[in-house]
């Protein structure tokens, strides 16, 4: 089955990292589809019973994004806040996404030191995704461990850049959750 992945990059055409991880997927139309958030919705009304279809087909989903004020870009929660309705992914007969795998593959600006205990950032990348992991547990769905890139601002080199494309390429395919970087 293909993995859906969920792009939410608000001007990815000037993005250095997720326009490469873009890249690789399309080479790989057969196992991956590519929803991207921000061409689909450029006026943010979105078509949730189109969405939730989408979800319904697929196992393995996985949220693409740039951290920003370390969260999602605002039409992604938007469109979590919008598709993740109750009656159908959570409450009573909300069980949609039960079962499914949730993933979320995120390019990082700061270096990955900061983000230690004891780094500037003073939280780690665990600790920050948090709300996306309460959220799987509450609608029924297994957060995978994340994938991600540090330094994607400007330390990461265009050899590291193509090299955690292809990294991220085998966390799509392979689904293991062995890829703490
Ligand atoms: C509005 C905004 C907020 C950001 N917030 C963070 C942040 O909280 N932590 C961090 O490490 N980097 C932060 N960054 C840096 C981005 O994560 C980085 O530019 C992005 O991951 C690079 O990926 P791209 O080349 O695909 O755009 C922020 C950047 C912007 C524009």
């Amino acid at each position: 089955m293909t993995t859906l992945i969920i792009l939410a990059h608000p001007d990815i055409e000037a993005s250095r990292v997720n326009r490469r991880w873009r890249q690789e997927l399309l080479l790989h139309p057969e196992d991956v589809i590519v929803h991207e958030l921000y061409k689909e919705y450029p006026d943010w009304s979105i078509d949730v019973p189109r969405e939730q279809r989408l979800l319904e087909a697929h196992d393995l989903i996985i949220f693409q994004f740039p951290l920003y004020w370390y969260s999602y870009p605002p039409l992604l929660k938007k469109w979590l806040d919008d598709v993740f309705t109750h009656g159908w992914a959570y409450g009573s007969n909300g069980n949609k996404l039960n079962g499914k795998k949730l993933g979320i593959a995120m390019t990082i600006g700061d270096k990955k030191e900061n983000y230690l205990p004891a780094g500037s950032v003073s939280f780690t990348v665990d600790e920050i995704i948090a709300p996306f992991q309460a959220s799987a547990i509450h609608v029924g769905a297994t957060a995978l461990p994340y994938f991600a890139v540090f330094g994607a601002s400007f330390q990461a080199s265009d050899d590291d850049i193509n090299q955690s494309a292809v990294d991220y390429l085998r966390y799509v395919k392979q689904d293991t959750g062995q890829f703490l970087l």
